[in-house]
C-alpha cells in the first residue's frame, strides 16, 4: 500500500531582503522581510510525497530526477517536525494508519530550467513541507507550515502564502513567532509583473547561508540595516502595497536591494553578487524611470547577478519590451508574473 499527496509552491522574490540569522540552527532572522510570491502558473516546484511499508527503510528525495542528500540538518528538521505532528494525530486516533513510522519518498520537479540559475530552495522547501503535511492529513495552517518550512530555508516560509507576504522576525528563542503572514492576496494588486533577467546560469559563488553569517560577523553597516533601516521599510512597504503605490513600492525595493548588496561589499572578505551586466540592468531601469518622469520599474537582486524587474502591466512595453529588445532572446518559458529573458554574459 502506498500513501501519496502532491502540491506545488511558487518561487518568491523579496523586495525587503532577509539577510542575517540570529539563530542559524532554527533559521531565525535578524530582520523581518517581505516578498512577492509569483503566480502558481509561473516558476514553481511540484512535489509528491509518499510513504509505504514496501519502500526501502530510508527517506529519499529526488529533485529533477537526481537523488538528493536528505541527511542535512534542515531537511531532517522538516521531516522530524512533520512526523511528530502526525504522531500526535495517530496518538489521538488509533484507527489512523501509522504513517509517521514509514519511510518517506519525496519527488520534486521545478518547472523552470535549472539553467535559469534561480534559487529554488524557497519553492522547494515550501512544496516539500506542504506535500508531507497533505500526505499526513495534518490540520496545520499556512502559518504553522511556514514555521516548519523556515527551518528548511528561511525564505521558504514566505512561499506558503500567495501574493504579498511578510516574514515576521519574531522575538522568541524557540522561533515560534518567526512566521510568514499575508500582507495582501495576489488579487489585491493583480497588475504587478516581474521579469527575470537571467544574467548568469552559473551557481552562485558564496551561498546565502555562508554569506549572511560572514556579514553578521564582520559588517558594521549591517547592524544599522537590521535595527533601523529594515523596520522602517517594512512599515512603508506594507502601506505602499495596501494603497497600491508603485512609486513607493519600487523605490523601497531598489533601495533595499542596494542596501543588502552594500552590506555584502562591507563584509570581510567582501562578497560580490552583482556583475557588469547586473549594473547595466540597474542603469537601464534608471533610464526607463528617467524617461517616464516617475518610477515605473524597480530592480532587485538576490545572492547572485540575475535581476528581477518589477513593473505594472500598463508599462509592459516600456519596461519588459525594452529589456527584451536589449537583452535578446527569451528563455523557453513564460508566465503572467515571471518571464525570463537570457542576457549574454559579456
Ligand atoms: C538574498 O532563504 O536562501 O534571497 O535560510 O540560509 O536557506 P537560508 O537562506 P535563503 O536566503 C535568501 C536570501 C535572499 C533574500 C530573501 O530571499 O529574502
Amino acid at each position: 500500500e502506498i500513501y501519496r499527496a502532491s502540491t506545488t509552491a511558487p518561487v518568491n522574490i523579496a523586495v525587503i531582503k532577509y539577510w542575517g540569522k540570529r539563530d542559524p540552527k532554527l533559521n531565525l532572522p535578524t530582520n523581518s522581510s517581505l516578498s512577492v510570491t509569483l503566480s502558481q502558473s509561473d516558476l514553481r516546484t511540484h512535489t509528491t510525497a509518499s510513504c509505504s511499508p514496501s519502500y526501502p527503510s530510508f527517506d529519499s528525495l529526488l529533485l529533477n530526477g537526481s537523488e538528493q542528500d536528505v541527511s542535512g540538518a534542515r531537511t531532517q528538521a522538516c521531516f522530524r517536525e512533520l512526523r511528530s505532528l502526525r504522531r500526535n494525530l495517530e496518538g489521538q486516533d488509533a484507527s489512523l494508519p501509522k504513517l509517521s513510522t514509514l519511510p518517506l519518498k519525496i519527488v520534486s520537479e521545478n518547472n523552470f530550467p535549472t539553467a535559469a540559475g534561480l534559487a529554488s530552495s524557497a519553492a522547494g522547501f515550501a512544496a516539500l513541507v506542504r506535500a508531507i503535511a497533505n500526505l499526513y492529513e495534518l490540520p496545520s495552517s499556512p502559518t504553522d507550515l511556514s514555521r516548519i518550512a523556515r527551518q528548511g530555508s528561511g525564505s521558504a516560509c514566505r512561499s506558503l502564502f500567495g501574493g504579498y507576504v511578510g516574514w515576521e522576525q519574531g522575538k522568541e528563542v524557540d522561533g515560534s513567532d518567526s512566521v510568514a503572514f499575508q500582507v495582501a492576496p495576489e488579487s489585491h494588486w493583480p497588475e504587478m509583473r516581474a521579469i527575470i533577467l537571467v544574467v548568469s546560469a552559473a551557481k552562485k559563488g558564496v551561498s546565502s547561508t555562508t554569506g549572511m553569517q560572514t556579514t553578521v560577523a564582520t559588517s558594521s553597516l549591517f547592524a544599522a540595516r537590521a535595527s533601523d533601516t529594515v523596520p522602517k521599510r517594512m512599515k512603508q512597504m506594507q502601506e505602499a502595497i495596501q494603497i497600491k503605490d508603485f512609486e513607493t513600492f519600487g523605490k523601497i525595493t531598489m533601495m533595499d536591494s542596494n542596501s543588502f548588496h552594500a552590506t555584502c561589499l562591507d563584509t570581510y572578505p567582501p562578497i560580490f553578487y552583482l556583475n557588469d551586466v547586473s549594473r547595466a540592468a540597474i542603469k537601464m531601469v534608471e533610464a526607463i524611470n528617467a524617461a517616464a518622469g516617475r518610477i515605473i520599474a524597480a530592480y532587485t537582486f538576490d545572492a547572485g547577478p540575475n535581476a528581477v524587474i518589477y513593473y505594472l502591466q500598463e508599462n509592459e512595453a516600456q519596461v519588459a519590451g525594452l529589456f527584451k529588445a536589449f537583452m535578446g532572446e527569451k528563455d523557453g518559458w513564460k508566465g503572467t508574473r515571471g518571464d525570463a529573458i537570457q542576457a549574454s554574459e559579456e
